[in-house]
């Protein structure tokens, strides 16, 4: 978790938890090279937040916009249901960091 100095693309969502959610990314001819998140969030927010990064690096835009909140969920079948909205979080932050990076000219 950890925050990124002039990123390609970023974003901030201040969910409606009451948390937030930041994302970094560094994007190489159209390919995720690097993501970052950082989140005042509890663990299942920052285990979400790691997750959608991980699965952002190395793919292409489109499979980036590919990623859904269940893919994250997946990967933790026992996540807390009063957690569940934290993936949601998560790769919404993710998405609109690559909104970001689109709408840059
Ligand atoms: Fe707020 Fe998980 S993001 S409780």
């Amino acid at each position: 978790m950890k925050r990124m100095n002039d990123p390609d693309g970023s974003a901030y969502i201040h969910g409606i938890c009451g948390d937030t959610m930041e994302m970094y990314l560094i994007i190489k001819e159209g390919t995720i090279v690097e993501c970052s998140y950082h989140t005042d969030g509890c663990y299942t927010s920052q285990y979400c937040g790691s997750t959608a990064s991980r699965m952002a690096v190395g793919k292409t835009i489109g499979e980036v916009m590919a990623i859904s909140p269940a893919m994250v969920i997946y990967t933790w079948p026992d996540m807390p249901r009063d957690g569940l909205h934290c993936s949601i979080l998560a790769v919404s932050t993710l998405h609109k960091a690559i909104a970001d990076w689109l709408l840059k000219p």
